[in-house]
């Protein structure tokens, strides 16, 4: 089975067999299937997060785990229990229809819910372990599933235990989500207040928040369905205060950000841009000409190409300003 329409980036990769289980039995009877117990398997969700630059050799399992379901409400909060398998853009439009606030700082990332809570996924200011209350999964190698708790799941900047200890380990089959009623707006970061002015909204709501969000995000990041991507394709880098003094004494203008004592994040896609990567085409592969951190493929460029591009830009942040970069993307 060609995995070709199940990754962003559109590249090229086969699956040596190829599931779509629809619910969490059948996806324990999957897991339990003798015919498989040798194979290694590969969880594929939303694909928004990988790059192929091989065939794969396993049991490629693309979950189709749906439904959202209100499981408990009181006077300030909704919460919500959401398959894994929801498109997660699905879900930013049931809490905006539903006025629950929460992730409309979140709109329209690509990927599904069950991948969200793997990598901790954020923007505008918010991240989803701020908005998550529990994660269900289910053991790829026993079949049995466990109830993860906000404290288990170990969130950290675009981190989960998902992505360390556990790595490999389950499949996240459901979330449940803590939504405020009462919101209380997010509007602090970047262009956010700056978008909604150019919108002419005067009053402030979930739906004009998430539209602005849209705006802003269409405005800089490449649509995948029409150049291949997978978002950032780094994180952005914390360094020690020290460091960004120094670094300043050279590059005046560099952008950093606090976080926690003597650190300070700097975003890649600066240091990307500023060491002349934006823009930079190699054939059929290259840097995203409107935010450096996106690496693309403008359609037939190979994932070992990707890669190779990705070590080249790694070496020259390294080089010019002794930052180590490392990847936000998944290498298959
Ligand atoms: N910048 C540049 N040049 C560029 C890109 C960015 O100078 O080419 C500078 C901007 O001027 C700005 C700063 O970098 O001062 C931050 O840029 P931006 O707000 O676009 O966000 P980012 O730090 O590049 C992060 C996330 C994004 C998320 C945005 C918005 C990571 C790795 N990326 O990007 O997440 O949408 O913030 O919150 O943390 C993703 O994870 O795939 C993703 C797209």
């Amino acid at each position: 089975v060609s995995l070709r329409n199940f990754n962003t980036f559109g590249l090229e990769s086969e699956a040596r067999y190829f599931a779509e289980p629809q619910s969490v039995e059948e996806l324990a009877d999957l897991l339990r299937d003798t015919k498989y117990q040798q194979t290694p398997k590969f969880i594929l969700s939303g694909g928004s997060n990988v790059l192929f630059s091989k065939d794969i050799d396993a049991l490629v399992i693309h979950p189709q785990i749906k439904g959202t379901e209100t499981i408990r409400e009181d006077e300030e909060f909704v919460w919500l229990y959401v398959g894994g398998g929801e498109v997660w853009q699905d879900f930013v439009n049931y809490c905006v229809d539903h006025n629950y606030a929460g992730i409309e700082n979140l709109s329209l990332i690509p990927g599904t819910v069950g991948a969200a809570p793997m990598q901790n996924i954020g923007a505008y200011g918010v991240e989803i372990k701020d908005v998550i209350e529990t994660v269900y999964a289910i053991s790829i190698a026993t079949a049995e599933t466990r109830i993860f708790s906000w404290e288990e799941c170990q969130f950290g900047y675009r981190e989960s235990i998902f992505k360390k200890e556990l790595k490999d380990q389950y499949i996240i089959t459901g979330a449940v989500f803590k939504l405020k009623k009462n919101p209380d707006f997010n509007i602090e970061y970047g262009d956010i207040k700056k978008t909604l002015a150019e919108m002419g909204v005067e009053n402030l709501s979930i739906k004009a928040i998430s539209d602005a969000v849209v705006r802003i995000r269409q405005s800089k990041l490449p649509d995948p369905a029409k150049i291949g991507n997978a978002g950032s394709f780094f994180k952005n880098p914390e360094i020690d205060l020290l460091q960004y003094e120094l670094l300043k004494e050279t590059f005046p203008e560099m952008p950093g950000y606090p976080v926690g004592p003597g650190k300070v994040k700097v975003p890649a896609g600066w240091l990307i841009e500023r060491a002349g990567w934006k823009g930079y085409r190699e054939g059929q592969i290259g840097v995203h000409e409107r935010q450096a951190l996106v690496l693309v493929n403008y359609g037939g460029g190979k994932g070992e190409d990707i890669k190779l591009l990705s070590e080249k830009i790694r070496r020259s942040i390294e080089e010019k300003f002794g930052i180590v970069l490392t990847t936000e993307v998944n290498f298959v």
